[in-house]
């Protein structure tokens, strides 16, 4: 699949789930969102169809989002299902890591290959405030066990907050250091406007962090994927490695080879754009696969080519982190 601005789409980030087990300040304090009903998410056999689907048109990498993705039931029985998907060379998941430590060893057996998990500080008592649940230890162990069974190279995202976790910013790096984990900075990025309240004044910017890491470290950068919006660095002397993803700055959009299906059935062809095609509607009614699998091809065709956050006259789609997953 190719979109309108020669961007060759490889990547499906599926929300498998709209629902998770922390409230993350960031993402869905309490109270800001609804999740969909059961009826309403795609089932397993409606995912893997699509899935192989967008297999046929050229993906070979798909992603497992949420939401939180562990609590889907099932979950390892389809991350099978899709490793055997023809085309399909990696197959990764995204997680918050509560429930990870529990379900690591049949994911990997399944054939899960790898795992981004969330993990913003090392104290115990911030985590609670950040997340909303008391669930550090839970998630590290989580983290320890993912590298242990050989989901690997495990990837923790950390989301910088002014006055919350940007005083951790080295003993971070020490932790990936002592661990051999990518650690990835992620700008907090607008959502919604619920959410985006909180942003206000809490920005941390990764340009700041990169600075404060140099002072201490040596940065070789080494992207292994250019399309990926992390720009990447080994950190010289260690097995460790970190990224920073910056949403803000337009760079990865030019380069940008993914497109996203939302637990509830719909693409979406950018992360801050239009919700598309209701692929759900198409498989219920009974529309035959070759004609799916060309309406998916248009749409991914008239992807726009960036998203325009940082243009304050042009109001970004306002999304659901948990939604979309990412
Ligand atoms: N800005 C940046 N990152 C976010 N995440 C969730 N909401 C936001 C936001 N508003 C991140 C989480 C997690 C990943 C799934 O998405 O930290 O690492
Ligand atoms: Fe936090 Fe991820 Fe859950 Fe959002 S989906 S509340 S970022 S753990």
């Amino acid at each position: 699949m190719i979109d309108q601005f020669g961007r060759r789409i490889t990547y499906l980030r599926i929300s498998v789930i709209d629902k998770c087990n922390l409230r993350c300040a960031y993402c869905m304090p309490r109270g800001a969102v609804s999740t969909a009903r059961l009826a309403e998410l795609l089932t397993d056999d409606e995912l893997v169809e699509l899935a192989a689907i967008f297999a046929e048109l050229g993906v070979t990498k798909i992603r497992l989002t949420g939401g939180e993705p562990l609590l889907r039931p099932g979950l390892a029985e389809m991350v099978r299902r899709l490793s055997r998907l023809a085309g399909i060379t990696q197959l990764a998941m995204s997680t918050n890591g509560v429930l990870l430590k529990r379900h690591a060893h049949a994911l990997k057996e399944a054939g899960l290959q790898r795992v981004n998990v969330s993990l913003d500080t090392l104290s115990r008592e911030r985590f609670a405030q950040i997340t909303g649940m008391d669930q550090w230890q839970t998630v590290v162990e989580g983290i320890l066990e993912a590298k242990a069974v050989g989901l690997e190279p495990v990837k923790v995202n950390t989301v910088l907050m002014k006055g919350v976790n940007d005083d951790e910013i080295l003993a971070l790096v020490g932790f990936a250091i002592e661990q051999e984990l990518e650690l990835r900075f992620i700008e907090w990025m607008p959502t919604n406007p619920l959410v985006d309240a909180g942003r206000e004044g809490k920005f941390f910017s990764n340009e700041v962090a990169g600075a404060r890491i140099r002072q201490h470290h040596r940065l070789i950068p080494d992207d292994p994927d250019p399309s990926a919006p992390a720009r990447s660095f080994r950190v010289d002397g260690t097995r460790a490695r970190v990224g920073f993803i910056n949403p803000l700055s337009n760079v990865f959009c030019a380069m940008c080879n993914r497109v996203r299906l939302k637990a509830n059935g719909r693409i979406k062809t950018c992360l801050h754009g239009l919700e598309e095609l209701d692929l759900k509607t198409l498989l219920r009614e009974g529309v035959p696969r070759e004609e799916i699998s060309r309406q998916i091809a248009t749409a991914v065709f008239l992807r726009p080519e960036q998203h325009f956050l940082n243009q304050p006259d042009v109001a970004h789609r306002s999304f659901v982190m948990t939604h979309v997953g990412g």
